[in-house]
């Protein structure tokens, strides 16, 4: 298939690019690189910097040959600078993705693929979440995925573009050859290994009274390599519906330095500072119907695999792709 894949310079969509190509796919990857890094982008692809919204490009790339799906991560994706700055989350996740939508149902795309978040389910009132929860964000970020997100279904129903949803839990870990590189980095695990690797001081853990084993939170952990799996799945099936997509089990802040311990032979300094407004105690995703209807499974189940994993590419590349 010819696919089409923006935000393809970042993190996961660099890594499902360099699964598709594996796959004998012909990827077309384009990123403004206001986060992605050019050289994370598999070279098999042909790269095409500029915006998603960009109709003019869009155009050629459309007129060029059929594409036959689109994988949308182009996003900004940072909760707490979508509090202060939501007017850069509606443009960049809504307006854009709208733009990109409409270019996709005007030159007759099969098949749209949407990097969603479990940010829309905001608390969840049940753990394990499934695809039924209300989604109630309590942040912009978690809006913008939402409103692209029913978006989306609107648009399908009436224009027949095929859609699947993907709604990850915490993307974690690394290929041989693609890694984790977010600045500011805001993660867990590359936080924690910045730590074992020297770079970082301590680690801060926010909050650690909450209604949980240890007192931490807990979260959902996924092996990259497994998310770009699933989008395969995802535009190979035929489908549309919307799929959560996490590990199924949760670890907690505590739990995940302590396995980094293990696999890093390094001890993590932690200072506990204050809770996060909105951080729920846990957040862990069942992946029962995307198992039942795609038949996915996830390959790197343990924490211990996840974070062996970012460890060897962290590394392998102490400066990231710098
Ligand atoms: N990382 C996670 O744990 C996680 C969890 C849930 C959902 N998501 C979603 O998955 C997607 C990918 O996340 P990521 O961690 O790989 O992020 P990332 O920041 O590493 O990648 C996003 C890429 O999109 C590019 N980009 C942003 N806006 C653009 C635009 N208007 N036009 C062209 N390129 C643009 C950036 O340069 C970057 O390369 C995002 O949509 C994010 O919301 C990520």
């Amino acid at each position: 298939m010819n696919v089409l894949i923006t935000g393809g310079a970042g993190y996961i969509g660099s890594v499902t690019a360099e699964l598709l190509v594996k796959s004998n796919h012909n990827v077309i990857v384009i990123d403004n690189l206001s986060e992605g890094h050019k050289n994370a982008v598999p070279k098999q692809c042909d790269l095409i910097i500029a915006d998603a919204a960009d109709g003019k490009k869009l155009d050629s790339v459309f007129a060029a040959g059929r594409i036959n799906a689109v994988m949308h991560f182009a996003a900004n994706c940072y909760v707490g600078e979508s509090v202060k700055d939501p007017a850069k989350y509606y443009k960049n996740n809504v307006i854009c993705g709208l733009t990109l939508l409409n270019k996709c149902v005007q030159h007759k795309v099969g098949t749209f693929i949407f990097s969603s978040s479990c940010a829309t389910y905001g608390v969840p009132g049940k753990i394990p979440i499934t695809e039924d929860e209300k989604q109630l964000p309590v942040n912009p970020y978690g809006e913008t995925k939402l409103a692209f997100e029913k978006a989306l279904v609107w648009y399908a129903n009436a224009y027949g573009i095929r859609y699947s949803i993907l709604r990850y839990f915490n993307a974690a870990g690394a290929t041989e050859n693609l890694g984790e590189d977010h600045r500011p980095e805001t993660h867990l695990i590359p936080l924690v290994l910045e730590c074992a690797a020297g770079k970082r001081e301590t680690l801060e853990i926010f909050g650690a009274d909450y209604d949980t084993p240890d007192g931490t939170c807990i979260r959902d952990y996924i092996h990259v390599s497994d998310i770009a799996r699933a989008h395969i799945l995802a535009m190979e099936s035929g489908l549309s519906d919307c799929y959560n997509l996490g590990n199924g089990s949760g670890y907690s802040v505590m739990e995940v330095i302590k396995a980094a311990e293990k696999i890093t032979g390094k001890k993590i300094k932690t200072v506990e500072t204050g809770r996060r407004e909105g951080d729920p105690p846990a957040l862990v995703g069942s992946s029962k119907k995307i198992s039942e209807k795609l038949g996915w499974k996830p390959e790197f189940a343990s924490i211990e695999k996840i974070i062996s994993s970012a460890w060897n590419w962290h590394k392998k590349n102490p400066e990231g792709y710098k």
